[in-house]
């Protein structure tokens, strides 16, 4: 596997983010909302995303133990790492960096409804397509991608590369 081309780059991420920051300032105007980051991939995403909501919001995170084959999320899920907030009659937000078979958000779409909140929605980075199989329903979509295997700003391959300031294609 190798790097190949720039999908993103800093600065349109930086311009979205702060899109989207916006629209759920303003959507969640008035409510309490808590950002739940779903761990490791959306650690750097999460960061800029709360720095651009102007709301008062509590901010956790949640890993997710699923047994998949480094690429993709098979369909035995857990959780590793609970939310340590207490979620009932809040606005949970769930932050993902990537949604691709969407086995992982609509596992943890229902999951969460136990806790009794207000509402639980999803915002994801990166909304990729070709592998969906699970109609999950993304509220909040950072960009729109058909294909491909993708790392930087948090995404992975084996670990590797989460500290890329933008996302890139791997191939090979
Ligand atoms: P899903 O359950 O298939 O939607 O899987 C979502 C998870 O798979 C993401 O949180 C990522 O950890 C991983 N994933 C899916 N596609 C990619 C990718 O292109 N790059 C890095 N990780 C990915
Ligand atoms: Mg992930």
């Amino acid at each position: 596997m190798e790097i190949t081309q720039t999908i993103l780059d800093s600065e349109q991420i930086k311009d979205r983010i702060s899109e989207l920051g916006k629209q759920i300032s303003s959507d969640y105007k008035g409510k309490k909302l808590v950002l739940l980051g779903i761990l490791n991939g959306a650690f750097i995403f999460l960061a800029d995303l709360a720095r651009a909501i102007d709301l008062e919001l509590e901010i956790d995170f949640i890993r997710v133990a699923s047994y998949g084959d480094g690429v993709s999320t098979s369909g035995t899920i857990s959780l590793s790492k609970k939310p340590e907030i207490d979620l009932e009659g809040k606005e949970v937000l769930l932050v993902e960096d990537i949604v691709d078979t969407g086995t992982t958000l609509s596992w943890l779409n229902e999951y969460f409804s136990q806790f009794n909140p207000a509402s639980v929605k999803i915002c994801t980075l990166i909304d990729k397509h070709e592998r969906r199989e699970i109609d999950v329903r993304v509220d909040y979509v950072g960009f729109t991608l058909d294909k491909g295997f993708l790392i930087g700003y948090g995404l992975d391959y084996a670990q590797k590369y989460r500290n890329l300031p933008s996302v890139h294609a791997m191939e090979g």
